[in-house]
């Protein structure tokens, strides 16, 4: 791996992977690929936007021409795909980017793999393709049972790259991880809604009874991860990445709260989520296997990402500002 293309490396985990690699390899070149939706910012790149082994090129992964454009103009030889519409909410409230983006664009990168004869595909997907699980945890050969319009089209796009990994035999790696948290996540997912509401002295709006359970994985370790899945994965083979730090939306809550010295009336019980899944839990044994380990606990993990909200007022003000959560108030409405 020398010419790394980091399709939807302007978004949340995207871009924490760019800082790692480029931190972590002196000699690799990363070329982030991102059409910069509403998620993708070049602001969480700036880090990095100097370093001369950095490039930026906005573009569609559901655009062949750009995706072969951009692979042959870097000598790219291996492509990692963080390109997604990622939110739950959206999803249930308008699927057609999900299926464009996390269905067909997949297909469109799998396509450039086999035609461009690439050494890697590496597809980042999610535990929410299993769907929901009461007890117990999922291994990766159990069924998908996906939920949300937003889990179907990333199980969709995972069958449709094991189809290329099965009948053209592409390089294939894929990672399922779970719900991750960190530093520049887009502040409509619920750790850094909480957190940049509380700053505000604004209510934490609870779906349900917030007794939905995430294991939640910081976002270096998420990294980390697919880092080792790229060096030591088996091709056609899929990981699990989960962290077994499992707690419910309310608990969560109620830290967030704590930490900022608010009080505990800020959290708001609102109307719950649609077909809202109770729990996702992941069996991570087989990438342990591969030397892989979360580093970073909840407690640490969480104390940072309070404490990034809290410095980088000027990263998330300006997305809160406008009508960032306009189709938020069609779905949910307060008790
Ligand atoms: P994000 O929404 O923050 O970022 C997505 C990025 O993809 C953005 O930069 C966006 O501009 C870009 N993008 C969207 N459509 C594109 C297109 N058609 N072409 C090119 N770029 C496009 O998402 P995230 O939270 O960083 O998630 C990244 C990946 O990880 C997704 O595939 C998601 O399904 C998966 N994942 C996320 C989590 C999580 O908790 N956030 C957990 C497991 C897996
Ligand atoms: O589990 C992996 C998934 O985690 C990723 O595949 C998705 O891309 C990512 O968005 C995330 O999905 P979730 O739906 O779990 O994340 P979200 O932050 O939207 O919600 C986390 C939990 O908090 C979920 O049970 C819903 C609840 N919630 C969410 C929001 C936004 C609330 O109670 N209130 C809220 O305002």
């Amino acid at each position: 791996m020398q010419n790394l293309l980091v399709t939807g490396g302007a978004g949340f985990i995207g871009a924490n992977f760019v800082h790692y690699m480029l931190a972590t390899y002196p000699d690799l070149r990363v070329v982030v690929f991102d059409k910069l939706t509403y998620a993708g910012r070049t602001e969480n790149l700036a880090p990095v936007a100097q370093h001369p082994n950095f490039a930026f090129v906005q573009g569609d992964i559901c655009n062949l021409a750009q995706v072969q454009a951009a692979v042959a103009q870097d000598q790219i030889d291996t492509i990692v795909n963080f390109a997604a519409e990622s939110h739950v909410d959206r999803s249930i409230l308008d699927p057609d980017a999900f299926v464009q983006t996390d269905v067909y664009g997949v297909y469109v990168l799998c396509e450039v793999t086999r035609t461009l004869g690439l050494q890697r595909l590496h597809h980042v997907s999610t535990d929410e393709v299993y769907g929901p699980i009461p007890t117990g945890k999922f291994r990766e050969d159990d069924r998908f049972l996906p939920t949300s319009p937003y889990a179907a089209s990333k199980a969709s796009g995972e069958l449709i790259a094991l189809s290329y990994f099965r009948t053209y035999g592409i390089p294939l790696t894929i990672t399922r991880g779970v719900n991750t948290y960190g530093p520049y996540q887009y502040p409509e997912k619920a750790i850094p809604l909480f957190i940049t509401n509380a700053l505000d002295d604004l209510p934490l709006p609870v779906y349900g009874d917030g007794q939905q359970v995430r294991d939640r994985l910081y976002v270096s370790d998420h990294a980390r991860a697919i880092d080792v899945v790229l060096r030591r994965g088996v091709l056609g083979e899929a990981y699990n990445v989960a962290a077994d730090m499992e707690q419910t939306n309310l608990t969560v809550a109620q830290m967030i709260v704590a930490a900022l010295g608010k009080p505990q009336s800020l959290i708001q019980f609102v109307k719950d989520r649609p077909a809202h899944d109770v729990r996702y839990a992941l069996d991570a044994s087989k990438l342990h296997a591969l030397g892989w380990q979360p580093q970073v606990d909840f407690a640490t993990g969480f104390a940072q990402t309070v404490q990034w909200y809290r410095e980088q007022e000027a990263w998330w003000r300006p997305i809160k500002s406008g009508d960032y959560l306009a189709y938020y108030r069609q779905q949910y409405v307060e008790r």
